[in-house]
């Protein structure tokens, strides 16, 4: 069954998934990572000009955290929940400083970052260095919760276990960056909210 949800899930995303959007041409762990905290909470058509622009004038986490953090948050204006603008610069501080301006691909150090949960680093992780750790945000979540009819209440802590599991258990151990792609794109397009 796990296998089959796999393929099936591959296989819709080949055919009718979105592709060739500005952060999936080039996979670095520090583009990945911008497009992953710009689409928290934001749809897909309102990020693109923004992570465009933010790319151009920031490549790279040194180039933010040279710059002093006004100028970066006016890049976001217009995007709302600005704590993760804030979390950002900090977190780019932070790499400047201790990871030679790398940005970390271990899930564990990722989530050491502020403003990255475990869905978050797991989607760094997944969709720049095909890692096999799965995504649990809003859009996987419904996704399984369709699949497998589970009607209990996602965000208490048994559901989050329950969740996390079959998360883990459907996650491929190749094409580790399609799956986590594909998943969140039939979350957002096809499973969408009722
Ligand atoms: N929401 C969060 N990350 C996303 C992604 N990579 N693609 C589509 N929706 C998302």
């Amino acid at each position: 069954m796990s296998k089959l949800f796999s393929q099936q899930l591959l296989e819709w995303h080949t055919k009718h998934g979105r592709h060739n959007l500005p952060w999936q041409i080039e996979k670095t762990p520090y583009r990945v990572w911008v497009s992953e905290i710009m689409l928290q909470q934001t749809q897909v058509t309102k990020v693109i000009p923004y992570f465009v622009r933010f790319i151009e004038a920031y490549p790279s986490p040194t180039a933010v955290a040279l710059s002093q953090y006004d100028p970066v948050a006016r890049l976001w204006a217009g995007l709302g929940y600005y704590r993760r603008v804030q979390y950002f610069w900090q977190s780019c501080c932070i790499i400047h400083d201790k990871y030679n301006g790398y940005v970390p691909t271990h899930p564990d150090i990722l989530q050491q970052l502020p403003g990255i949960g475990r869905s978050t680093a797991h989607a760094i992780a997944s969709i720049s260095t095909n890692l096999a750790v799965p995504i649990l945000d809003a859009n996987v979540i419904r996704v399984l919760c369709r699949y497998h009819a589970f009607k209990e209440i996602p965000q208490k802590a048994a559901s989050q276990r329950q969740l996390w599991q079959w998360a883990y258990t459907h996650m491929p151990t190749t094409q580790c960056s399609e799956y986590s792609q594909a998943i969140m794109d039939l979350g957002a397009t096809v499973c969408s909210k009722t």
